[in-house]
């Protein structure tokens, strides 16, 4: 890499991370690059997940590199002393860091880094795209940095399986697409796991929703209902089902079914399940319907689905109308209605020979609160409507706003209101649920006609339910 370049990439040349190389050598032979492509190659498959075991402190992990980039070198004839010691380093640089990336991915201001070939890399920054002047040495390089990206989950990369998707220890998530699939070089997007966990109060702080709507959410968990989470990518949905999902008390068993383990929960009675895609030979996936079957027969007191994207939405449904109460997910969707619109079609993805009334029947039973979450403009993600599901109505799932946000025409600002229509949903009062005091202020209480509020209305109505834990389930 040219001075100028490191320069422009605005990190720094004795990062030990990065590949470090005489300007001499920067037009590097192809047996050059065949060769350290090679022996790299060599390097993570034999080393694979051995790369990111914490046990290993970052010297011996290097020392375990080097000797292992020697030993494949010793193997080499006609190399050169001064090669062979720098070969060595440049690889084990490769192997133990991300090249030029690393720097970004130690950037905790960075959420997304977007590598469009070996010279175009993007980040997000506070939900902004931001081009930098980070640049591999070529197109070789960024392989290399993939492939060691992948090595730690048994993948690699190359033309005969040229896309893959992979999650780092810490949670990020990569995904690459090399040639021919590319048209433009081998390209890698890393969402990186944000290291702050969110809760509710967090997330009031930031503007995402307000503290009357984080009251009426905490009772919604507290009451059991079964609440989706509806947003686009990045709208930030998992990280607001996992502020959700702290609040669920701790005394219940929860199992968490994910694609990919985002979900942080603090309680201690957590059971974690990830599922597994198919291995190279295309075999031994495990989905997550599966998961949410087998959820089922683990004594579950909540189950929270990360994301639904196809069939196990109607295991969900059946889970959900079978006595699993106070079930969390998420789904991609851009309104609650269009959210009620996935979820039925995706039911219908399982291939069951349901009329869609039926579906929609079991939909409208199963699912209590849709909230959906929205990514604006500015960067900042926002609740923009908490939506309750009530009943069939002819063949539409009523669907009514207790919370939504409304935009001052006047002033543009936006906020997210209380419409002032109450919930119907009859698991309010379970476990000694008692709804926010000013839903029932504005249900029964002031300004009905004389303007003073009726006394034995204002005290929060309890559903006459005593207070205290009630029996959850019956039958089980
Ligand atoms: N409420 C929020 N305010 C600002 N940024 C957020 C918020 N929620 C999430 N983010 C950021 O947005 C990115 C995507 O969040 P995530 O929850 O994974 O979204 P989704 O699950 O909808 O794809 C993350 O980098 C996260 O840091
Ligand atoms: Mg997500």
């Amino acid at each position: 890499m040219e001075l100028r370049e490191r320069l422009a990439g605005g990190h720094q040349p004795t990062t030990s991370t990065e590949t470090i190389q005489p300007s001499s050598h920067s037009t590097q032979s192809d047996s050059f690059v065949e060769l350290k492509d090679r022996i790299h190659m060599a390097v993570i498959s034999e080393l694979g997940p051995r790369l990111y075991n914490e046990a290993l402190s970052q010297t011996a992990l290097r020392d375990v590199v080097l000797a292992d980039v020697r030993q494949r070198l010793a193997q080499e004839r006609g190399l050169a002393t001064a090669d062979r010691e720098r070969l060595t380093q440049e690889i084990a640089n490769d192997t133990l860091g991300h090249g030029p990336i690393e720097p970004l991915l130690q950037d905790d201001t960075v959420n997304e880094v977007m590598v469009n070939g070996p010279s175009d890399v993007w980040v997000e920054r506070g939900g902004r795209l931001e081009r930098t002047g980070v640049r591999f040495t070529d197109e070789h390089h960024l392989r290399r940095i993939i492939n060691k990206i992948v090595a730690q989950v048994g993948r690699r990369v190359d033309e005969s399986s040229p896309m893959v998707d992979a999650r780092l220890p810490d949670g990020s998530r990569v995904n690459a697409v090399l040639p021919p699939l590319s048209l433009t070089g081998p390209l890698l997007t890393i969402r990186k796991f944000s290291k702050k966990r969110w809760d509710l109060g967090d997330l009031v702080g930031i503007g995402s929703l307000t503290a009357a709507a984080r009251e009426f959410l905490e009772c919604a968990i507290h009451a059991e209902l079964n609440i989706l989470i509806s947003g686009g990518t990045g709208s930030g949905k998992t990280t607001l089902l996992n502020a959700l999902s702290t609040t669920i008390p701790g005394d219940q068993r929860i199992v968490t079914i994910e694609d990919a383990a985002e979900l942080r929960l603090n309680q201690d009675h957590v059971l974690r399940l990830e599922s597994r895609p198919k291995n190279v030979e295309g075999q031994g996936e495990i989905a997550i319907r599966e998961l949410v079957r087998n959820a089922l027969r683990m004594r579950p007191d909540r189950i929270v689905v990360g994301e639904v994207r196809g069939a196990e939405a109607l295991d969900m449904l059946q889970a959900m109308n079978t006595g699993h109460d106070g079930s969390l997910s998420t789904c991609h969707a851009n309104t609650p209605r269009d959210a009620v619109a996935r979820v039925e079609s995706m039911v219908l993805m399982a291939g069951i020979d349901f009329p869609v009334m039926a579906i929609r029947q079991q939909l409208s039973r199963a699912l209590d609160l849709i909230v959906q979450i929205e990514r604006f403009n500015d960067g900042a993600r926002r609740i923009t409507n908490i939506t309750e599901v009530q009943r069939m109505e002819g063949d539409t799932v009523t669907l009514q706003d207790i919370f939504e946000y409304r935009i001052d025409k006047e002033t543009g600002a936006g906020q997210l209101v209380y419409t002032g229509l109450r919930p119907t949903c009859s698991k309010f009062g379970r476990n000694g649920t008692v709804l926010p005091a000013y839903m029932e202020a504005h249900n029964f209480g002031a300004d009905r006609g004389n303007g003073q509020p009726t006394p034995e209305r204002v005290t929060p109505v309890n559903f006459g339910i005593r207070p205290g834990r009630v029996e959850r389930r019956i039958g089980r």
